[in-house]
């Protein structure tokens, strides 16, 4: 055996043992919501019909997909969905996409930064900006959840979904800025989000559906 063999054999059996020595908890599920459809477009900038996308705040994310015990999963399939910045969420195929995870597990997608809407009859509380997630990878189960953003006073108990995982902190991410020069013109947020899938047959991780998921279908029915 060559010396590079023998050096490739040790690396090889230390990331075995680091990630035999290593647990990732299963990220924690929310609802699918009523805004979910199936067959949305394979692409990574997402709103990108939207009128208003060249005016406002863009969002970068990205992160891995991984096992329980942190191996990436490569090929995994992610739709995500959201509002646009003014809250609504539009129909057909705008802020809505599909994509795959790369070799490490990675992902990375291009967007507005979601805005806030109500599901709260009085109009007082809201839902905090948040994306919809959902995840498929084969021998796992399927995970939905959404993605916050920290900082967001309808979080938790100020949400107007009173089933939802705002009060999770696993799906609060924090942003940092990045301008492309000092003008202050060309600026972006970029927000880190890992998702880990729990072994399974493929059924869904879902929570329950909200309360008030007949006045949503309604809402969404008229285009709100
Ligand atoms: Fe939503």
């Amino acid at each position: 055996m060559s010396i590079s063999y023998f050096i490739l054999g040790c690396w090889l059996l230390n990331e075995v043992s680091a990630y035999q020595d290593r647990s990732c908890k299963p990220t924690s599920a929310d609802i699918l919501g009523p805004y979910y459809y199936p067959n949305v477009p394979r692409r990574r900038q997402i709103c990108e019909r939207d009128r208003a996308f060249h005016q406002q705040r863009h969002l970068l994310v990205e992160g891995r997909v991984m096992d329980e015990t942190c191996r990436p999963l490569s090929g995994a399939r992610i739709e995500v969905w959201q509002a646009d910045a003014d809250g609504h969420y539009l129909f057909k195929d705008m802020c809505r996409g599909h994509f795959y995870t790369q070799i490490r597990g990675n992902y990375a997608f291009l967007t507005l930064r979601p805005g806030k809407y109500s599901t709260d009859p009085t109009g007082r509380l809201f839902r905090p900006a948040h994306i919809h997630f959902r995840v498929v990878a084969p021998d796992h189960d399927i995970l939905v959840t959404q993605m916050y953003f920290d900082g967001d006073s309808s979080l938790g108990v100020n949400d107007s979904c009173s089933t939802c995982s705002s009060d999770h902190p696993d799906l609060v991410v924090s942003t940092h800025e990045m301008c492309a020069d000092e003008s202050g013109k060309y600026c972006i947020d970029i927000a880190h989000f890992d998702l880990v899938l729990r072994r399974g047959s493929g059924v869904d991780v879902v929570k329950d559906v909200d309360d008030s998921l007949p006045e949503l279908l309604d809402m969404a029915k008229e285009g709100k």
